[in-house]
Formats: structure tokens, C-alpha cells, sequence
């Protein structure tokens, strides 16, 4: 039935549409209708002093116009984003230290599909990686570049459960935008793939299992297979960009959603969740997200999840006073509001930090988005298209817990095609971070503030 469908659809559409629709539809899914309204005007007040960051000439800075921060690499030698370079077009970058060398990293990838003609290998989707270091400026591969050995989804329902707006889904086969990141204890991949419970879902796998890597005793085996991730609620029928994250007893927990309202549950390590618990702090988080984040205005943007999670203290590992506690410890994770105008997307990055221990309310959102010092404006509004996917502490033995001077290599995707990453300080990270309760007796009337009173 299916191999019928794939032949008709072959001879009705050719490769290279196939892969053009399949990839269009599973990366960039049509942005969520969202309540139109005036913008907010963010960042009113550029001459707030930057909180936590660090000193010096690479420290971020607001650009020419003070729309964005920009942010710098602390190695490169100007300062600009590192190349990865697969070896082949590669793109949606995840780098973690290697278990066994230093100064070296894994780095895993979506490869870039160009059409063979064949029609069963145009489908065939794949997330290939290597062992890279950094050599003449750019991060490459130092051993073989090979496709991941993702399991096949048990696609037990055969794609009966896609829509006719998402039949073309149905024939994926494959991986797709992997994240690869570190628990506390050991490394996992979360990935896009034929869906049990609707058209196309979320799955995890402990990573050990993908690379060569040896048997640790002492850690955790959870997700030793393929894992489909079943959050609460009423499912798309495409589940998209969900990240763990760990609490304060390493329990784990699923956040599929940041705005227009959050959704997090706990989850179970049969790839089940339990109820959604951000509604006890709905309330709150959705003024903070409100206050910090532009308003989308159409169906053309919209604000969503992007990378993976890490738990970080906010003082400098190498301060002696420095010692975590549940008043300086928080979950940080990346999102981005996307716009799509003219048949290009843009992708402006934004630092989210919530509580580590129930009901892990909303504490801080970036002021203003952050610009990876390289990107570059074509002509009209058009800049180049990067999407953070991933952070991961850059050091050896360093997993989902670091401090304010320890440094986070940001991964990233550029135009579908290419991928980079920044290696920066988690301080530089978190430039000018407005929080979502100031304290009262610092409080000073704010442009944000006058605001929310006229709304
Ligand atoms: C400043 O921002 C505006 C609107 O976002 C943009 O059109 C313009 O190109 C920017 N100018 C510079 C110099 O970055
Ligand atoms: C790796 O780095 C650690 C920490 O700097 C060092 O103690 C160790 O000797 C290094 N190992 C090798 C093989 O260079
Ligand atoms: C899916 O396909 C398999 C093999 O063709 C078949 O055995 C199974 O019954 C199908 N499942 C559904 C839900 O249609
Ligand atoms: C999954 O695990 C949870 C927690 O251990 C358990 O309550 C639930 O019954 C399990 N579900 C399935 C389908 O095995
Ligand atoms: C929050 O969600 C839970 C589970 O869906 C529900 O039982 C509860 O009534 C909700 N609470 C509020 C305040 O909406």
C-alpha cells in the first residue's frame, strides 16, 4: 500500500519536490496562529547595565541599532563563530566532550539531502557524526564520518494517524533533528521520527548506545533502545523540539512547550509522563513570558523551545564563596522567535532560566536576543538563517551542571545547510537577563513596567 503510494508519488512529483516537501514540512511546520496584538516593545531601556557578565574586550555588546546583544566566541581569533566542518553539508550541530580524549569532541548532525533520483534513498533521512577537534580554525572531523545507527521507529501505525495536510510525512524514513546532550550522569539524543501515538513524534535513546563507548557501571541504562516520548495532552500531529531536563534529586522531567503557555511533566523512564504541572504557575510565568518576549503579531512568527537543557550556578566556579544552592541554581535552555517572511526564515535567540525544584516557575528571559557574532545582513531585513540547537559544556567531565565561567559551546545550524558553533562563557550567555520577579526594593519604574499597567 505504502510502496504503491511511494511509486505514484515518484512519478507524480520526482525526487527533489519529495524532499523539498518532506524536509519543508517536518523543519519548518507552519508557525502556530497566534493571537495578533501590538509588539511589545522590548528593550526600551538599552542602557541597563548588563548583569552577569563578564569583563573584556569580547564581553557582549549591544549592536549599532540595540536590537540584539551580540555575543562572542571566547577562543576564535576574532572573536566570530567556529565552522564544524563534517565533511559534507551537514546541519542542526550538537558537540559534547568526548568520554575518552581531550580536546576532543562528538559531534553529531542532520545530513543535507541532495536528490539522488532514488526515489527509497531521497526518503532516507540520517544523523551522521564523528570525533572532531579543532584544527586551522574550524572544528573537523578527525576520524569517520558516518551516519548514526538510529533504530527505525516500531511504526506500529503505519502513518494511519497523519491528516491528509500531513500525508506526505508518512513517508519519512529516518532521523531528524537530534539534539545530543548530557544528563548528570550520561548522554542522551532526542530526535524526530514516526510517530505510535500521532503523525510524527519525539523519541530518546541513551547516546552511549550510538557511539563507541564503554560500559559505565555505576550510571544510569534508562532509554537503552529507542524510546517514543508521550507527553499529556492533545497531541499535533507534529510533536516537535521537546528537551529533558533534571531537578534538584536528578528526577527527570519532558518541557514541550514555552509559549504562549509552558508545558512540562515528569517522565518516567518507559518514555510515559505524569500530568502537566505548569498550570500552578501559569499565571506568572505567562506575565513574565509576555513582558520579556515580542508579541507574535501573525501567522508568519511565532516563539518556540530549541535547544537541550543545563543546570547552571550563577557565580564562578573559580570563586571560593561559590557553592550552589537552591537560590543561585537554575535550569537554562535557548528558544527562538522565528519569523518567515519572503520565503525565509530567521531565527532571533533568546536565554530562558527556570527553578530547578517544583513547580520550577519562570525566574529570568533574556532582555533582547542575542546575535552570534558572524552573522551577517543580506539586503532588505534579510539575515542569515541560524538555529541554535544545541548547548553543551565544553569541558571533559563537565555534564549538565557548570558555573558562570565555565564555557558552553552553542551549536547551531545556517541555512538548512551548514552548521556552526560559539564557544562562550555561560556569564556571556546570560547578558542582560530581565527576571520575572524583581526584588521590590530595587524596583524602580521601568518603561516594561508602565506597560503591563496600560494593558
Ligand atoms: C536595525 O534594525 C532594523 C529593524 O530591525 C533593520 O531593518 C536594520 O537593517 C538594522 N540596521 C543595522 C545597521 O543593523
Ligand atoms: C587530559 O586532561 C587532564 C586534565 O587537564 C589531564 O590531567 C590528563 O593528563 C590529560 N590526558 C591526556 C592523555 O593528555
Ligand atoms: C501496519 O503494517 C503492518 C505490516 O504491513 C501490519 O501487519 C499492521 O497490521 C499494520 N498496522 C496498522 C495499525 O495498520
Ligand atoms: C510507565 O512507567 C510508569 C512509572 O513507573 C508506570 O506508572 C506506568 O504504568 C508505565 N506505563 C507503561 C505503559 O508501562
Ligand atoms: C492543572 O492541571 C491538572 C491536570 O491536568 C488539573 O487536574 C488541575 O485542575 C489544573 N489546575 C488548574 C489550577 O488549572
Amino acid at each position: 500500500m505504502i510502496i504503491r503510494d511511494l511509486k505514484r508519488l515518484t512519478l507524480l512529483l520526482g525526487p527533489l519536490f519529495l524532499i523539498l516537501l518532506l524536509s519543508a514540512s517536518l523543519w519548518h511546520s507552519n508557525p502556530d496562529y497566534l493571537r495578533s496584538g501590538v509588539s511589545t516593545l522590548l528593550g526600551k531601556n538599552p542602557k541597563d547595565t548588563a548583569s552577569w557578565t563578564s569583563d573584556g574586550p569580547r564581553k557582549p555588546r549591544l549592536i549599532p541599532n540595540e536590537t540584539h546583544y551580540e555575543i562572542f566566541s571566547a577562543t576564535s581569533t576574532d572573536g566570530k563563530f567556529y565552522e564544524i566542518r563534517f565533511g559534507h553539508p551537514v546541519f542542526n550541530p550538537n558537540i559534547i566532550p568526548h568520554n575518552k580524549f581531550n580536546d576532543t569532541w562528538h559531534i553529531v548532525g542532520q545530513l543535507h539531502k541532495v536528490a539522488t533520483g532514488n526515489f527509497l534513498e531521497d526518503i532516507n533521512f540520517q544523523e551522521v557524526g564523528c570525533a572532531a577537534q579543532f584544527i586551522h580554525g574550524s572544528l573537523m572531523c578527525i576520524d569517520f564520518f558516518r551516519p548514526l545507527p538510529y533504530e527505525p521507529t516500531n511504526d506500529i501505525a503505519n502513518g494511519s494517524l497523519c491528516s491528509s495536510d500531513y500525508n506526505i510525512v508518512k513517508l519519512n524514513v529516518g532521523p531528524h533533528d537530534a539534539r545530543v546532550f548530557y544528563g548528570p550522569q550520561n548522554p542522551f539524543t532526542v530526535y524526530g521520527s514516526n510517530s505510535a501515538v500521532t503523525c510524527f513524534g519525539q523519541f530518546i535513546r541513551d547516546f552511549r548506545e550510538m557511539v563507541d563507548w564503554e560500559y559505565e557501571f555505576l550510571t544510569n541504562h534508562d532509554f537503552k533502545h529507542g524510546t517514543e516520548l508521550v507527553r499529556p495532552g492533545e497531541l499535533a500531529q507534529l510533536e516537535k523540539n521537546y528537551f529533558p531536563f533534571w531537578d534538584n534529586y536528578d528526577y527527570m522531567h519532558l518541557h514541550w512547550s514555552i509559549y504562549p503557555t509552558r508545558g512540562y511533566a515528569r517522565l518516567y523512564n518507559n518514555g510515559t509522563t505524569g500530568p502537566n504541572l505548569a498550570n500552578k504557575t501559569a499565571e506568572a510565568d505567562n506575565k513574565c513570558l509576555t513582558r520579556y518576549l515580542p508579541k507574535p503579531p501573525n501567522k508568519f512568527e511565532s516563539i518556540h523551545q530549541a535547544s537541550n537543557s543545563l543546570k547552571v550556578t550563577l557565580c564562578d566556579r573559580a570563586d571560593p564563596k561559590c557553592s550552589p544552592n537552591a537560590g543561585n541554581t537554575y535550569i537554562m535552555t535557548v528558544i527562538q522567535h522565528k519569523t518567515f517572511y519572503n520565503y525565509h526564515s530567521e531565527y532571533e535567540p533568546y536565554v530562558v532560566l527556570f527553578q530547578q525544584r517544583p513547580p520550577f516557575e519562570l525566574y529570568a528571559i533574556s532582555k533582547k536576543p542575542l546575535w552570534i557574532s558572524g552573522r551577517k545582513r543580506h539586503q532588505g531585513r534579510k539575515t542569515d538563517m541560524m538555529y541554535v540547537t544545541s548547548i553543551n559544556w565544553r569541558e571533559k567531565g563537565l555534564k549538565y551542571h557548570g558555573y558562570l565561567d565555565d564555557i558552553i559551546m552553542m551549536g547551531f545550524g545556517y541555512e538548512d545547510k551548514y552548521s556552526g558553533l560559539l564557544d562562550l562563557r555561560a556569564g556571556d550567555l546570560l547578558v542582560d537577563m530581565g527576571l520575572c520577579e524583581e526584588p521590590a526594593q530595587h524596583k524602580e519604574p521601568e518603561p516594561e513596567e508602565m506597560e503591563d499597567a496600560e494593558v
